[in-house]
């Protein structure tokens, strides 16, 4: 069709397979932890779809975690120094004393876990741990580093599986780049 542009190729990167698989041993190793009361807090938007799968991959793995949502901006687009990170939606129950394991699509700065990190910790977690499914290492700034790992991903910019572009993309079931036609 003259005059339309060519729809965009998207090279998958991470099947639906793959992803369901590496799931499974998170849970696994998550649950052999024994975490104490585990509290998981996903952060929105980007973890959506992950934190139910691996949410239901606990539950196979013996556990009976809570879950609450926190929505955190990061300022990084708007200046190059600001890092700031801006509370839209916070948890709502008391996290003192229990095991508090947040989750999160993509860990890149690092600027916005160690915010959460630090927040929850202050508040009286007994411990705070990290889960990314995709970690993304050469481009870390903040002081953090994942205690539990999907995949690391290579320097590309990736959609899917909850992740978007513009707001696009996040009903995709696997993880891919997008490509020119
Ligand atoms: P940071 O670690 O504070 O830089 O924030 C990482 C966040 O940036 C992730 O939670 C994603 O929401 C977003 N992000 C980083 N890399 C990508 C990508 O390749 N695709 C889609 N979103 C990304
Ligand atoms: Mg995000």
């Amino acid at each position: 069709m003259s005059g339309t542009a060519a729809p965009p190729v998207i090279r998958t990167l991470f099947s639906e397979q793959a992803i369901a698989a590496r799931i499974t041993e998170l849970s696994d190793e998550i649950a052999a932890s024994e975490p104490n009361r585990l509290f998981v807090v996903a952060i929105l938007k980007g973890s959506f779809v992950f934190a139910a799968d691996l949410m239901r991959g606990l539950h196979r793995a013996g556990l009976a975690p809570e879950i609450e949502f926190m929505t955190l901006s990061s300022y990084h687009e708007e200046t190059v120094s600001s890092g700031a990170v801006k509370i839209l939606h916070d948890v709502e129950s008391d996290v003192t004393g229990r095991a508090v394991l947040i989750i999160d699509d993509i860990l890149e700065s690092g600027r916005t876990l160690a915010f959460a990190r630090d927040l929850l910790a202050g508040r009286g977690a007994q411990s705070v741990e990290l889960c990314v499914l995709l970690d993304k290492p050469a481009r870390r700034e903040a002081e953090v580093s994942a205690d539990y790992i999907g995949f690391e991903c290579p320097d590309e910019f990736v959609v899917g599986y909850g992740m978007d572009l513009a707001h696009g993309y996040r009903q995709l079931p696997f993880i891919g780049v997008l490509e020119q036609a």
